[in-house]
């Protein structure tokens, strides 16, 4: 499966943030997404996941033999860079009312504890209301709803910067076992964490994407050089 995003094009009132953006997203790869603060990552990932309506161009996903079809929304699952979850249930309750509505889509249905066990949200706090939780702990939760759907899609908005050092390396691990069936796409600005974790790495600079030879990832110029491509901008 491939997901193609044909020259988008996102504006906020006369600020361009995309532009005539194109690019072609394989399944089996993790993609790190690294731009500098206000480049247009989430911006984009709001586009991708029709969070927001772009303004030209087309995303589509086309699976092999098959004609290019309009991205199904619901094969793209999105865990946010600021957690949205409602505080007033437990992290228990919420995923049990999640796995309720979201049946149909779950393969291999694990146990509630089972999924909280994976990602140590240790006895106690499952039957806390996540109005009390810390923002890693938010983080976690979110992360899980995607594990468990395994939507074809999977967007990751800078999520394991929050993340204790043994969950964010668990997390890794785990990205690296599901890759397979996923198009992965994660957002960082941790370029340890992009090198390290992801196949690709695209620069989002002044509103088009770019895919970095792999040659450079794997050299020891590669600080310097993606310290070059980040700073071009830096006047506009
Ligand atoms: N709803 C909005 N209304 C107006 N401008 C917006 C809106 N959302 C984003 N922008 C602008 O679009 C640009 C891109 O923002 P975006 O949040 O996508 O950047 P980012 O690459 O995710 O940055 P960061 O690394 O800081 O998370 C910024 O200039 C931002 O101010
Ligand atoms: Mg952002």
């Amino acid at each position: 499966m491939q997901l193609i995003l044909q020259d988008i094009e996102k504006n906020f009132g006369d600020k361009k943030v995309l532009k005539k953006s194109t690019f072609t997203f394989e399944k089996g790869k993790i993609y790190g997404l690294l731009g500098r603060n206000g480049a247009g990552k989430t911006t984009l990932f709001n586009c991708i996941s029709e969070e927001i309506k772009y303004d030209g161009g087309s995303i589509t996903f086309h699976q092999y033999e098959k004609e290019n079809v309009k991205a199904d929304y619901s094969q793209v699952g999105y865990v946010f860079s600021e957690p949205i979850l409602p505080d007033f249930l437990t992290g228990y309750e919420f995923l049990k009312f999640f796995i309720d509505i979201n049946k149909d889509k779950i393969e291999n249905l694990l146990s509630i504890d089972e999924y909280l066990d994976r990602m140590k949200i240790n006895k106690e706090d499952r039957y806390r209301l996540i109005k009390g939780y810390s923002h890693g702990m938010k983080n976690k939760i979110q992360m899980l709803t995607t594990l468990i759907t395994k939507p074809e899609v999977i967007l990751l908005d800078e999520p394991l910067t929050s993340f204790d050092v043994v969950v964010a390396l668990e997390m890794k691990n785990l990205l690296k076992k599901i890759k397979e069936d996923h198009i992965i796409i994660f957002s960082t600005h941790i370029l340890q964490l992009a090198t390290d974790l992801c196949d690709e790495i695209v620069v989002l600079n002044d509103g088009v994407l770019e895919l970095l030879d792999n040659k450079l990832i794997k050299s020891p110029e590669f600080e310097a050089e993606i310290m070059e491509i980040l700073k071009e901008n830096e006047n506009d």
